[in-house]
């Protein structure tokens, strides 16, 4: 059994001209000397040749760190084997074929990695694992962040399992209510801001200066060492045969980091033969990323001052994880692509019809692969991000044909599904016609 105390982890600028390293436990979110973003590196190579059977058996244990879908990749984290962990069971989540959806985007078959099936719904608790057990284990008292609601969610109840102060900053208005129950449910203290999630982000920056505060937006180094398990669990349900494609959604940019860089530890052990293409997927109006890419490629990074899509997890105009996010997309060949408010609409009504459901920001995805000019030889698979229980004010608003676009464009419903009024039991009969 390979021992955790044997790691030799360090944390790292990604900064091309700075590179400078800094101890596991100094509390810094971007590097003091640059600015720059940290990525946590391994000093050692790994031995990775009894880690599939190893992770394989974990499954059959009861150690609370084998059923997690994070720490049983723990080989990978930057943890050693006495921290007490703060854990809620999150990964193991489901990797559904999707007929109906492959159809949709006329291929012969797609897969679908179900994020939203983790205990608080979205794919933030794969992260938040790391985040919160790091924080616990530096003594912090109060753990913040800026969020659209789901990292919200999860850092409400992580901190909640770790007896911690939890307060949240999200923009007022502009988060669904599920989320905004969620994080009350769980204790934190819900701060309301006027303004967008940009602005809540520079607040929370400012608020982290404090040392008895930690932060734990996806800048946060931690959190992205648990959220790239994922790559480790889809490697392992694929039987570690990678797809052609990744597609994932593009909002603060955490998530595609996060998978590129796990996708490319899994290929730098040999764990894996070669690496997915990843595309990031942003909606139209809120696509800084996207437009970085586009044709007219610019020479810098410009943020979107006033951010619209209906999908509000994903409405951000200055990603902060973008460098990283851009380093996944250039070493695996992927792309950034933009969808429409009706092609996420529609996408996530059909992912809804293969029986899986899915919020908005997620549904980005398979409106993306339906516009990629994928070959039908190819293998996809597209991470959703959120269970539909999340915004269902928006379920019911398309399915009602009530949906109306930031621009005050009703949104057409060609999937929808109208709830029928009746006194009697003759029309359900006439569905057997
Ligand atoms: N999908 C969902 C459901 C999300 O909640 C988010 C981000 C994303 C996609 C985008 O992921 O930011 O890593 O690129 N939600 C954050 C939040 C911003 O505060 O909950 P990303």
């Amino acid at each position: 059994m390979l021992s955790l105390t044997d790691k030799i982890f360090i944390q790292q600028c990604t900064a091309p001209d700075c590179g400078a390293e800094f101890d596991l436990d100094a509390r810094l979110f971007v590097c003091s000397r640059c600015g720059g973003l940290l990525d946590i590196e391994r000093r050692e190579k790994i031995d990775s040749a009894p880690l599939r059977e190893l992770w394989q058996q974990r499954r059959a244990s009861f150690d609370p760190r084998d059923r997690s879908g994070v720490w049983r990749f723990r080989e990978f984290l930057p943890f050693t084997d006495d921290t007490e962990i703060v854990s809620l069971g999150e990964g193991n989540t489901p990797l559904y074929d999707a007929p109906r959806c492959a159809d949709y985007c006329r291929l012969p078959q797609l897969k679908l990695k179900h994020q939203g099936c983790n205990p608080t719904g979205s794919f933030k608790d794969t992260g938040m694992t790391a985040g919160v057990t790091q924080a616990r284990k530096l003594g912090a008292r109060l753990v913040v962040c800026a969020s659209t609601g789901n990292t919200a969610a999860s850092l409400a109840a992580y901190a909640a399992r770790a007896d911690l102060l939890c307060a949240i900053i999200v923009p007022s208005g502009d988060v669904s209510h599920a989320k905004v129950a969620q994080a009350l449910d769980y204790g934190a203290r819900v701060f309301e801001v006027d303004g967008n999630f940009d602005s809540c982000m520079k607040l929370i920056r400012e608020l982290a200066e404090d040392e008895r505060v930690y932060l734990v937006n996806s800048i946060n180094p931690f959190r992205i060492e648990g959220q790239k398990t994922v790559a480790f669990e889809l490697a392992e349900q694929l039987d570690w045969q990678m797809p052609d494609h990744l597609v994932v959604p593009g909002g603060n940019l955490g998530n595609s980091s996060a998978l590129g860089k796990g996708f490319r530890e899994l290929f730098e052990s040999g764990l894996i033969e070669r690496q997915p293409r990843i595309t990031v997927v942003q909606a139209e109006g809120a696509a800084p990323f996207a437009k970085y890419y586009s044709d007219y490629q610019q020479e810098r990074f410009m943020k979107e001052e006033n951010p619209q899509t209906l999908a509000s997890a994903i409405k951000i105009g200055a990603p902060v994880s973008w460098p990283k996010a851009a380093r996944a997309v250039e070493e695996t060949g992927g792309g950034v692509i933009t969808v429409t408010e009706q092609e996420i609409a529609d996408a996530k009504a059909i992912i809804g019809r293969d029986g899986i459901g899915c919020e908005p920001a997620s549904a980005t995805t398979v409106a993306g692969i339906r516009k990629l000019k994928i070959d039908e030889n190819e293998s996809v698979v597209a991470v959703l991000t959120g269970h539909l229980l999340k915004d269902t004010d928006y379920v019911m608003k398309y399915h009602t044909q009530n949906l109306i676009a930031p621009d005050g464009q009703r949104l057409g419903g060609p999937f929808a599904n109208v709830p029928i009024r009746t006194q009697s039991v003759k029309s359900v009969a006439d569905l057997l016609r």
